[in-house]
């Protein structure tokens, strides 16, 4: 186990298009897992995907549950999700502003167009299929995430760059969008 160096916006590998895993049984593949999932909770992330960890494969973990880890104590369990290999179908052309932060942009939020409702499939460590509908703040996790194995960051996706902002001028002068603006629902 492994904590691991976060790559910041600049470095190359955030900008590449991450590799398909042939083999998402691989011994290796569990063991960058284990170490994405130490690295993202050392962080205190909601999600890390493989590339922000200078591994350009198509892996991404993310925690999405009742209450998410913010720094806070956890009142109640996260559901941990190792995704490998995942594709997203968007199952609406409605999109919706929210706040997104991202641990390879620290100290920086930003609201991000997404689509509210999607489908996304891919496998589990071992290889077990996973498909899934969401909504909501679990589909804008996947969103956020997934654009990393494609090389895209949140600022890339927003369609108002005034509404990019330091996350303590935020909290100073807090802006409208519509959603609540609070660390707890910024994605990473
Ligand atoms: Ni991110």
């Amino acid at each position: 186990m492994a904590i691991l160096k976060i790559a910041r916006m600049g470095h190359p590998v955030l900008r590449e298009k991450a590799a398909i895993v042939a083999d998402p049984t691989a011994p290796e593949i569990r063991d960058l897992v284990v170490d994405m999932i130490e690295t993202m909770h050392d962080a205190g992330g909601t999600g890390l995907a493989a590339p922000q960890v200078h591994v350009a494969k198509r892996v991404v973990v993310f925690e999405v549950g009742e209450t998410r880890l913010t720094g806070r104590p956890l009142d109640r369990p996260q559901e941990l999700t190792v995704l490998i290999n995942p594709m997203i179908e968007p199952l609406t052309s409605e999109t919706e502003l929210g706040w997104e932060g991202c641990l390879s942009v620290p100290g920086l939020k930003g609201a991000v167009p997404r689509f509210t409702r999607i489908r996304y499939r891919g496998v589990g460590l071992g290889g077990k299929p996973i498909e899934r509908t969401v909504e909501g703040f679990h589909a804008r996790v996947l969103q956020h995430e997934c654009d990393h194995l494609d090389g895209i960051l949140y600022p890339q996706r927003m369609t108002d760059l005034r509404l990019l902002t330091f996350v303590e001028e935020g909290m100073r002068f807090p802006v409208d969008i519509g959603v609540a603006d609070s660390d707890a629902d910024a994605a990473e």
